[in-house]
């Protein structure tokens, strides 16, 4: 399955966000994953509707919207989703999960599934049909720069497995949190085609360079 890697722009320079467009543009970055938190699904806050409408006008990079807060449903229309764009909608955050989920397909976008740690595999078994693929955390979600989730790799394995037994061996899996140059290899091997770049990708002085590195190990 193809690569796809994201970049995380809460770990972005809010003061050069022009040149990192431009030089994800160039390095034909697929998706800009963006993380919305409200203070309450996690402790923290990150990047709002406002932000997330400029980047959409600034560029055609497909934008993927990870949605940290409670009842994502209530949120969903203050973004500009379209045709194109991911949205992650967590099991843990709404009571109603299949419905949102399907919201976000009558958007025309693409639909993952996200699960915490904690969160089994299992648990995306009856909305299977409903989704694009899976989301695993491999950090509780939340803040950027932590460590990453000892069972992660062997939790990335049986996801894929998980897909392909269940009939979707066509769904994405994404994974986000603390995906160093070490990491990545491990979680590409592992069923991961979607990575997420956080403070590794942004900590580093040459992205460029470091966004080529990541796509030889992947
Ligand atoms: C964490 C966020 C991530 C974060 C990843 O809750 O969902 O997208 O930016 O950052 P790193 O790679 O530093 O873990
Ligand atoms: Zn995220």
């Amino acid at each position: 399955m193809k690569r796809k890697l994201a970049p995380s722009m809460m770990c972005a320079d809010i003061f050069s966000l022009t040149e990192t467009l431009a030089c994800f543009e160039k390095a034909d970055i697929e998706l800009l994953h963006i993380d919305i938190m409200d203070g309450a699904f996690v402790p923290n806050f990150t990047l709002g509707t406002d932000y997330v409408k400029q980047l959409k006008k600034r560029t055609s990079i497909p934008l993927d919207l990870h949605f940290m807060t409670e009842y994502p449903e209530r949120h969903l229309d203050a973004f500009p989703i379209g045709k194109g764009d991911y949205v992650s909608i967590h099991y843990e955050s709404t009571k109603h999960l299949q419905r949102v989920l399907e919201s976000v397909k009558t958007k025309g976008a693409r639909v993952l599934l996200a699960l915490n740690p904690a969160t089994p595999v299992e648990c995306a078994m009856d909305v299977l049909d409903d989704v694009d693929g899976l989301l695993i955390m491999s950090v509780n979600p939340g803040f950027a720069g932590q460590k990453m989730v000892p069972h992660t790799l062997e939790k990335l394995r049986r996801a894929r497995a998980f897909l392909d037994a269940n009939g979707r061996p066509d769904a994405e899996i994404q994974v986000d949190g603390n995906v160093t140059f070490e990491h990545a290899a491990g979680m590409s091997a592992a069923g991961a085609n979607i990575l997420v770049l956080g403070s590794t990708l942004f900590g580093s002085r040459d992205m460029s360079a470091a966004i080529h590195q990541y796509r030889t190990v992947i």
